[in-house]
């Protein structure tokens, strides 16, 4: 079921409020062409010109997913975007966590807010911002782009949504088999700077170092040049 609502400040918050007064039924679908207060990861803002971008999130039930396999849900819904951008014939790439890259620059944001019963994720909501059509982003939005800049046309906000959504879905079809390994390998296939040298910022520290893997509960595992191994939680580390 899609549920469209003219105007809300996050999609994620409204869909929350209402799957607490109301049976939802799995992958209900809430989307706004005007989000207010669009939530980002870190209490940060997700800017989004209304009528220009799709802004939606996705309600998931009966997951039973223990806690700390919740990082496999970031990677179903990052792979599904992948998918769906790589069929508008874009290369992405996932900046960990799930940041979705258009060579150096952000297209996608996910947020996902889960609800934990007796130590499983039972619901979820997937909150997807998608840049679309908008052009101009305000200064402090960090390095953004959209499928207009990078595609030179217009796009139907609405003809997108069915396809990125089927997308998505044929990823959550492996977290319900409990796919584990297929979406661990995906995920590393289509990680941005995967094996490659970069800087990373630690506190106040910079470091050299490359990504070498992932684990289950999100941490990331970087190795410097004298080959000693090192794992940080998101908001821990800073891929500059
Ligand atoms: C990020 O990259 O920081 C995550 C951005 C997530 C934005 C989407 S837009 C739809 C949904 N509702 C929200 O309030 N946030 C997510």
């Amino acid at each position: 079921m899609i549920i469209r609502i003219n105007e809300t400040q996050s999609t994620n918050d409204f869909l929350n409020n209402l799957s607490k007064k109301q049976n939802l039924e799995n992958k209900t679908i809430l989307i706004t062409d005007i989000q207010t207060k669009g939530k980002g990861q870190q209490n940060n803002y997700w800017e989004s010109e209304p009528y220009k971008n799709l802004t939606f999130s996705i309600f998931y039930k009966n997951l039973n997913i223990e806690i700390q396999k919740q990082f496999y849900i970031s990677m179903a819904a990052s792979l599904g975007i992948i998918d769906f951008l790589n069929s508008l014939k874009i290369k992405a790439k996932i900046k960990w966590p799930n940041d979705i890259y258009v060579e150096n620059k952000k297209i996608c944001g996910i947020l996902i807010e889960n609800n934990i019963l007796k130590n499983k994720i039972q619901s979820s909501i997937t909150g997807i911002g998608l840049n679309v059509n908008q052009t101009v982003f305000l200064k402090t939005t960090k390095n953004p782009t959209s499928l207009k800049l990078i595609k030179n046309q217009e796009f139907n906000t609405d003809g997108l949504l069915d396809k990125l959504i089927e997308n998505i879905d044929n990823k959550f079809i492996f977290l319900l088999k409990k796919d584990f390994a297929f979406l661990k390998e995906n995920y590393l296939n289509n990680l941005y700077l995967l094996n490659k040298i970069h800087t990373f910022t630690i506190g106040n520290k910079k470091i050299t170092a490359k990504i070498i893997d992932i684990e289950e509960n999100g941490k990331l595992i970087i190795q410097d040049n004298n080959n000693v191994t090192s794992k940080y939680f998101f908001k821990e580390i800073i891929i500059t």
